[in-house]
């Protein structure tokens, strides 16, 4: 039995924004003789754990990697059923998401999901715009420093017609160019499976986000993992670049 971490987790201290780079679906599959395939089907599961989790507690903004701009070089029928396991979560799971007040978004470069993804997500982000208990937004042929260069290109763009002084460039004019535009910067980042690394995940939005590594491999993590997640993140103390003393003072 795993230890009670929801009665843990202090209301006034929730993380606004998490993210989630879920990790080893292969891997779960193939330590069960099963192809990797089987691994993803069984991520689907944790997904849905995570969003009923971050509703429970009230978690604003939920971000999740499911699918790197590196992914495409995976085997064709791999892809083929990771897309095909998106189309059929987001059909089966539109009634789920409007019942519970969730709005859809999503980020990467979504032109280049076969067709009948991108229709599906269109629908399903339509049909929830206007919903706001929480903000699910999906990582989909997503690379960060793809992200990045794009940015760059646009607000270059800008200065060249005029539209943005050179000067003016500041923090907030590159937030507002970059996918995650309508999003809070990331207050806290888990990656599953043991690795420890950040893998082109919102490079940018990270500067402060707290890092919560675990072994536990994606298809394994359940709604008690998260929250144990929020526990660590709660007993953490983010300093922003300024000391110990000066955040007490804050707290006063
Ligand atoms: C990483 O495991 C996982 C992915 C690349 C895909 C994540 C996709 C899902 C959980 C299912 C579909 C998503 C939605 C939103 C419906 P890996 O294959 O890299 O594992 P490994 O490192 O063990 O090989």
């Amino acid at each position: 039995m795993m230890e009670d971490f929801k009665s843990q987790i202090n209301a006034d201290n929730l993380p606004n924004h998490i993210a989630i780079i879920m990790d080893g679906n292969g891997r779960w599959a193939e330590m069960k003789g099963k192809p990797r395939v089987y691994g993803h089907k069984n991520g689907v599961t944790s997904v849905k754990e995570v969003i009923e989790g971050c509703r429970e507690i009230g978690v604003n903004y939920l971000t999740l990697y499911a699918f790197s701009t590196e992914n495409w070089n995976r085997p064709k029928m791999e892809v083929r059923t990771l897309m095909a396991l998106l189309v059929s979560s987001l059909r089966k799971e539109l009634n789920t998401l409007v019942k519970n007040n969730i709005k859809l978004n999503t980020i990467g470069n979504i032109e280049n999901l076969p067709e009948k993804a991108q229709v599906e997500l269109a629908e399903v982000v339509e049909k929830t715009k206007n919903n706001a208990s929480l903000t699910l937004t999906l990582a989909l042929s997503y690379g960060s420093r793809e992200e990045i260069v794009n940015v760059i290109r646009n607000i270059s763009k800008k200065v060249v017609n005029n539209q943005i002084a050179l000067e003016e460039i500041n923090e907030n004019i590159i937030n507002n160019h970059l996918y995650t535009f309508s999003l809070p910067d990331v207050d806290l980042l888990i990656r599953t499976s043991g690795e420890k690394r950040i893998s082109n995940f919102l490079l940018w939005q990270i500067a402060y986000a707290e890092l919560y590594f675990t072994d536990t491999l994606w298809p394994d993590f359940r709604k008690e993992n998260l929250f144990n997640a929020i526990v660590n993140y709660q007993h953490r103390e983010r300093r922003f670049g300024k000391t110990s003393q000066q955040i007490e003072k804050i707290n006063d």
